[in-house]
């Protein structure tokens, strides 16, 4: 899963990702919500769920939090860094508790269900801690906070995937929408926070997942992303066993709801990715050519510790697979750490190599964070300084954006299917849309509409964005 957390501004920009307020629904005189989200795209969508409960149960939602009876934030907990940015935030609110002690303030998500009781010991200010499975809990927590206790709910389940919950598209462009299919991760990366915060792996039900792509197309979006710690492990079985459906038939039957809805999806794992998949994204138009297919590391060793369960060999014949099927434009991106345990430098030249090989279109790297309790923690010592993680990962983000300007200007002078998403951050005469390898791209106006899909020839480009002109 992609982390919005590390993202700089013009990444956030260049990615056209949902922000963190949301904007007036249904007000009157109705107790007021105000949420705020971190951390990963299933961070946003569970935000979305956590909204339609609420609403459900008589909340309307603000884009103010001074004018909130609830805040929550929905909280990563994946590096030490995401966590000290949720703690700095609470205190923002502190003034206004004071002031208005009836003010419920609720953190949700991953480090509420890391940190559990710890976390109502710790921040004064928290009244409510809710886990990832907990959310239909909430309006019963709310009532325990008013008769003036504190609420906890961090039990995990082995079912619950909120498969009937209609979700409240927060701080939509009314163009694409993310539409979770599973929930949880079995993988046991040894670095990884997230099996023990979001427990085991469950998917969610088929028709389910294609109802709500189909009220979503029927509601005028035309982009899903179709959301999974490891979306090639997806396995659905109906009642009675008759029928099964793995993630390229998920894929299929998305991308056969209607040619006009674009398919993407995130975030692939390189030891479960298959052929099938491959072939169905070839198959299908509207399923885009763009793969998230997270590396870590470009050593074997190092993918060992890490527990992987593929080694370089395996990963680039995955990637070689790809190139075959899908050709050289097919959009492939990355997850690197920088300095996990015992890395050489030797380690660390080969993960720039295979940088080099893949030629990723981007990437989102980070220097390895030890989060307590995951086994690399027990089991390994962090032994690589701050200051040689930071010089890896420099290394590593000035490769990845020198490949990403290479790849860019390789899409110059062609032609791009473009799906605009609304005005361009940077100036209304502008529109901004993705093309099918997910990248940015801005076109001059002229009479087209959120929503339209327009061919675009491309004139120039940086690393983060591709530049054009409607042909
Ligand atoms: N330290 C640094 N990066 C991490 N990630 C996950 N856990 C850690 C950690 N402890 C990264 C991985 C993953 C992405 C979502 O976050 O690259 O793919
Ligand atoms: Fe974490 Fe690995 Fe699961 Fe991704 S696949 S969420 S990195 S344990």
């Amino acid at each position: 899963m992609r982390n919005l957390e590390i993202l700089t501004e013009e990444d956030k920009e260049a990615l056209d990702l949902p922000r963190t307020t949301v904007d007036e629904i249904g007000k009157q005189d109705k107790k007021k919500l105000y949420i705020e989200s971190y951390g990963c795209q299933m961070n946003f969508s569970d935000s979305e769920i956590v909204t339609s409960i609420l609403q459900e149960n008589g909340y309307a939602t603000t884009s103010l939090f001074d004018e909130a009876d609830v805040i929550l934030l929905n909280t990563c907990a994946i590096r030490d860094n995401a966590e000290q940015k949720v703690r700095n935030r609470l205190k923002n609110f502190t003034h206004l508790k004071k002031k208005r002690p009836s003010l419920v303030v609720g953190v949700l998500g991953c480090m509420a269900e890391r940190l559990k009781t710890k976390f109502l010991e710790e921040e004064k200010i928290v009244d409510v801690v809710a886990g990832p499975d907990s959310y239909r809990d909430l309006p019963n927590l709310f009532e325990e906070v008013e008769e003036g206790n504190k609420a906890i709910n961090v039990f995990l389940s082995k079912e619950e995937t909120y498969a009937d919950i209609s979700p409240v598209r927060l701080n939509s462009n009314g163009v694409t929408a993310f539409v979770s299919i599973m929930r949880g991760c079995d993988n046991m990366c040894s670095f990884c926070v997230v099996p023990f915060t979001r427990g085991r792996e469950r998917s969610r039900d088929v028709y389910s997942i294609l109802k709500e792509c189909q009220d979503l197309l029927d509601n005028g979006y035309k982009e899903v992303t179709l959301l999974g710690q490891n979306v090639d492990s997806y396995k659905w079985a109906s009642a009675d066993g008759t029928e099964t459906v793995n993630f390229a038939q998920l894929l299929e039957r998305v991308a056969l709801i209607n040619p006009l809805l674009r398919v993407r999806f995130s975030t692939s794992h390189p030891k479960d990715i298959t052929d099938e998949v491959l072939y169905t994204i070839k198959k299908y138009e509207n399923v885009c050519n763009y793969i998230h297919l997270p590396a870590q590391s470009g050593s074997s060793r190092i993918l060992k510790l890490m527990n992987r369960t593929y080694d370089r060999d395996w990963y680039i014949n995955r990637v070689d697979k790809i190139r075959e099927v899908l050709g050289e434009e097919c959009g492939i991106s990355q997850d690197i750490i920088a300095g996990f345990c015992t890395e050489t430098e030797e380690d660390h030249q080969e993960t720039l190599s295979l940088i080099e090989y893949v030629r990723y279109d981007y990437g989102y790297m980070f220097a390895y964070s030890e989060r307590p309790g995951t086994p690399a923690a027990k089991k390994l010592v962090d032994d690589i300084s701050d200051e040689e993680k930071q010089r890896r990962l420099a290394e590593i983000i000035a490769l990845q954006r020198k490949i990403s300007q290479e790849r860019n200007e390789m899409s110059v002078g062609t032609i791009q299917k473009v799906l605009i998403e609304g005005d361009s951050k940077r100036s209304a005469d502008f529109l901004q849309g993705r093309n099918d390898q997910n990248k940015m791209v801005i076109l001059p106006k002229g009479n087209h509409q959120k929503g339209d899909y327009v061919n675009v020839k491309i004139t120039s480009c940086s690393s983060a964005t591709l530049f054009g002109e409607v042909e």
